[in-house]
């Protein structure tokens, strides 16, 4: 990871200084820095001996990044990893021009790997990555919200870039496509958890714990898991929300009713569940044939996406 830290610092340089500024200022701020540790971890798990992995880690952490960047932009989030957002202080158009030079420098790392199948996957996942956003904004205050279809969100806006972490590392290391597939999946019904409690951290956290806003999905028209189980079981809760959508925002004390009434109609109880399941078939992916010890440490981010408190 300190290899990987001091890759991202080589490739955020630029003449045009405003680009390192705002990158440097993302970077330090924080972050879990959980794709580039899947991508080590499932590089490793075969034992992979070479260092193509550090770079592409990076590539994965940049197409994150930039989707921060311009998802903070799109929800109007002042407040990301417990600082003011790159958009708070730079303003909009530098945070998404500042994100295009991320995804562009990311793919001008990918044609220096040199290796087609990765650049492939990579183009597929940035586009299904930008596929997922417009959907989600297309569902905004989309009331009647299936399981599915949120599924289907979160799949394309998060969880694909957690498969292709995986997959990275059994690609690098030349496993057949099998293990290749396996690694995918994993890393696809971690990503799954892993957005599951993003959502759920967004009904029951403190802003402070989490370093970004609480509240909010809603707020933006995010119908988001809890509330769609919620909704389907409290008339009331349907009401309000549709008030919201109707006014555009909260008024007095709704945040905090929206809430109570997601806890009591059981949809936060539903969503653990649900990444709990996530973490169990992604585990269940995981192949004999790698490392124990390495298979254990990715097991338990497995759990730790289902898990997670912040
Ligand atoms: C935030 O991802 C965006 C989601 C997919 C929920 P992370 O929670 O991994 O963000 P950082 O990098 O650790 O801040
Ligand atoms: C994460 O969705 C989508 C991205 C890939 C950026 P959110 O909008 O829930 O992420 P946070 O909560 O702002 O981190
Ligand atoms: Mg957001
Ligand atoms: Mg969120």
């Amino acid at each position: 990871m300190h290899k990987v830290d001091a890759c991202i610092r080589r490739e955020l340089d630029s003449d045009v200084l405003m680009i390192p500024a705002i990158g440097n200022y993302i970077v330090d701020s924080g972050g879990k820095r959980l794709r580039p540790l899947l991508c080590i971890l499932s590089s490793r798990l075969f034992s992979y001996a070479g260092e193509r992995h550090i770079p592409l880690s990076v590539v994965v952490e940049f197409l994150h990044t930039a989707s921060l960047l311009h998802d903070d932009v799109v929800d109007s989030s002042e407040v990301r990893r417990g600082t003011p957002s790159a958009n708070g202080v730079w303003g909009n158009q530098a945070s998404v021009l500042v994100g295009d030079f991320l995804f562009s420098r990311a793919f001008e790392m990918l044609v220096a790997d040199g290796e087609m199948s990765v650049l492939a996957l990579l183009s597929k996942v940035s586009n299904t990555l930008a596929e997922g956003e417009v959907l989600q904004l297309v569902r905004t205050f989309h009331l009647g919200m299936t399981e599915a279809e949120y599924l289907e969100v979160v799949e394309s806006k998060t969880a694909i870039l957690f498969s292709a972490a995986a997959e990275i590392g059994a690609r690098v290391s030349a496993q057949d496509d099998e293990i290749i597939r396996r690694m995918a999946e994993y890393g696809m019904c971690l990503g799954v958890a892993f957005q599951l409690m993003d959502d759920v951290l967004d009904y029951v956290a403190d802003a402070q714990d989490v370093g970004k806003p609480v509240g909010h999905d809603l707020e933006e028209g995010k119908i988001t898991l809890p509330l769609i189980h919620a909704m389907q079981r409290d008339d009331g809760l349907y009401a309000m929300v549709e008030a919201i959508a109707e006014r555009d925002g909260y008024a007095d004390g709704e945040r905090e009713a929206v809430r109570d009434a997601v806890h009591s109609a059981g949809g936060v109880e539903r969503c653990l569940e649900a990444a709990q399941e996530y973490a169990e078939r992604a585990k269940a992916c995981l192949p004999d044939s790698g490392g124990p010890a390495i298979r254990q440490l990715m097991a338990d981010l497995a759990d730790f996406s289902a898990r997670r408190t912040h």
